[in-house]
């Protein structure tokens, strides 16, 4: 949600930024600016669009400079233009300023400064930042910088230049920001893949910190009091590499087949002492959102059924307002990213209360990570498409073996060993489902059925395809078709079916039937021959352990969205209005 790099030492700065902001675009990707410090003061070029629309405008590239900061914008506060476009300046044009997060008081500040006479060019509570910088009293820029956050309500991931300065200032609130280290020069980003080909060290900016960089400097201030902090750095074992497409045409694409992989790289993560937290507890409860809330109800399904352990899940923005949470609470918080505002607020909320916290997270460096009393990694490397497809699969792979260590079912974790082989199998069929996707183009209603563990898969399928191909998808429980959404299938509605050979088989073919019934085409994913003679088209997948159907389904609904978005066109990596990582409430 925003996207923000700085660069200072001795490389072309402009260069290195819009090389970042090219990485970093999948955080944001509505107007994109750049800003440095040049001899005669600063330069701003900004505008509206993607970064490669605006730089052909604008020649990011030829900007120069030793010192600069740039900005890929997801908008809050004002619709996507230039002049909401990033960074935004004071009234001298003095100081440049970019902003990720949301100024909670920003109207009473903005009023404020109105009275003094402060002119505003943008609709942004970002902008009341520099202003705010611009009026304080301090006898250096440091000083009024840190005075000015002291003011500020809300959220934020800030960098600032100023003329005269060969700095450049940040600040952190809520929204994630990390230092990255080189040889007399310094670099800093909302996330460590825009930085991946200069430096391999890095250093985390925490909550209430301010930071000033120079070519040999790296400060660390406590934003409270102004005292300085020391921090260790960091090192990540993630290739440049794996932020590139490698010849697939999208990220989505690359990453789908990449899972067997990662799910081999995360059934590698260590979940004995996860374990051992949750078997201490006696109310277990989950906290995600999206599609790391779908994998929650899996892990939920799973350990109730199969290991005896109630268990709870919540999306996590709705936490706050009915949980029931103490001592005794131990959470499980999900988060590809570790950045989610909303999971992260039911976290604090449930620490306050007294519950212990396990997460699992892709980043290890995230908030998520730093505050868990326990953290599961799920070693997925760099996910840059907006959707999410291997982190997913990676916290199924975590989560089974989280639930089947829980159960004491050393035989199932065993099984988990064939997990990549079954992704392999699915991943053998893209042919099939591509030519399925395009004989799907002219749909505009989709519906996803599926019962127990694939109940959550159908979930997430139904996500997939609406993100990406802003098509109307629907998940349902089998079941739950005849109580209602059964008067919305007509001739030709296209109901996706998840119909493995297993306990639910024949329930499921009874609500296949159901739909045939009223006309709908019923798309079946299964190993069952009963199932394909009951569908108007199967993809079959067979010869693989019932328990690890859900990673061959969802491994074959990622595809389909996949290529129906790729065959109308749209651009997979970076869906209209969303975000990678959601650092807003
Ligand atoms: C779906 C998707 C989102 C995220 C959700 C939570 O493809 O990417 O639904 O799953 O925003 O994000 P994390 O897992 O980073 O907390």
């Amino acid at each position: 949600m925003c996207g923000i790099i700085g660069y200072v030492g001795n490389q072309d700065a402009s260069k290195i930024i819009l090389e970042g902001l090219r990485t970093l675009e999948y955080r944001g990707y509505d107007s994109a600016g750049i800003a440095v410090l040049g001899d005669a003061g600063i330069e701003i070029r900004k505008d509206e669009g993607r970064i490669e629309e605006i730089d052909k405008k604008v020649k990011f590239g030829k900007m120069g400079g030793n010192l600069g900061i740039g900005h890929t914008r997801w908008a809050t506060h004002g619709v996507p233009s230039k002049a909401n476009a990033h960074p935004h300046s004071d009234c001298k044009g003095e100081i440049a300023l970019i902003h990720n997060g949301v100024i909670e008081n920003y109207r009473k500040l903005k009023e404020e400064l109105l009275k003094k006479g402060h002119k505003f060019t943008s609709e942004t509570d970002s902008e009341v930042i520099a202003h705010l910088i611009e009026e304080e009293k301090g006898k250096t820029f440091e000083e009024r910088f840190l005075s000015a956050l002291q003011k500020l309500e809300g959220s934020f991931a800030i960098l600032a230049i100023a003329k005269g300065e060969k700095k450049i200032y940040g600040a952190r609130r809520s929204s994630p920001m990390i230092i990255g280290a080189g040889k007399e020069e310094m670099f800093i980003a909302s996330d460590i893949p825009a930085m991946l080909k200069h430096t391999k060290e890095f250093k985390v900016v925490e909550e209430g910190e301010m930071v000033v960089l120079g070519k040999g400097e790296c400060r660390i201030i406590g934003i409270d009091n102004g005292k300085e902090r020391t921090r260790k750095s960091f090192t990540v074992n993630w290739s440049a590499q794996s932020a590139k497409k490698d010849g697939y045409k999208h990220f989505m694409l690359k990453e789908i087949n990449e899972q067997p992989k990662c799910v081999r790289d995360a059934l590698a993560s260590d979940v004995s002492s996860a374990a051992k937290l949750v078997a201490s507890s006696d109310d277990l409860q989950m906290v995600a959102c999206g599609s790391s809330y779908h994998s929650a109800l899996v892990f939920k399904h799973l350990v109730q059924a199969e290991c005896g352990k109630k268990c709870e899940v919540c999306i996590a923005s709705e936490y706050a307002y009915s949980s029931v949470v103490g001592k005794n609470t131990c959470i499980i918080a999900i988060s590809q990213s570790g950045e989610t505002a909303d999971t992260m607020s039911a976290v604090r909320f449930a620490k306050k209360k007294g519950a212990r916290v396990i997460g699992i997270t892709n980043v290890i460096s995230s908030s998520l990570a730093r505050e868990a009393d326990e953290c599961v990694s799920l070693n997925a490397g760099p996910e840059i498409s907006v959707v999410a497809t291997k982190t997913f699969m990676a916290q199924l792979a975590v989560l089974y073996k989280l639930a089947y260590e829980i159960g004491g079912k050393k035989d199932m974790i065993e099984k988990l060993k064939d997990v990549s082989h079954s992704i392999e199998l699915a991943l053998t069929k893209q042919g099939e489902i591509e030519k399925l996707a395009e004989s799907l183009l002219q749909k505009q209603s989709f519906f996803y059925i599926g019962r127990g563990l694939f109940y959550p898969i159908a979930l997430e399928g139904a996500l997939k395809l609406k993100e990406i191909t802003y098509l109307h998808a629907e998940g349902f429980a089998g079941g739950e078709l005849k109580h209602g959404p059964l008067s919305l299938i007509e001739k030709g509605v296209p109901v996706i079916a998840l119909a493995p050979n297993d306990e639910t088989v024949h329930k499921m073919i009874g609500s296949i039937k159901e739909c045939k019934a009223r006309g709908a085409h019923v798309i079946s994913i299964s190993d069952s021959q009963e199932v394909k003679k009951e569908s108007d088209e199967c993809v079959m997948v067979d010869g693989v352990d019932a328990s690890l159907f859900p990673f061959i389904s969802i491994c074959v609904l990622q595809l389909l969205a996949y290529y129906m978005a790729a065959k109308k066109e749209l651009d997979p990596d970076k869906p209209r209005n969303l975000a990678k990582s959601v650092t807003v409430e």
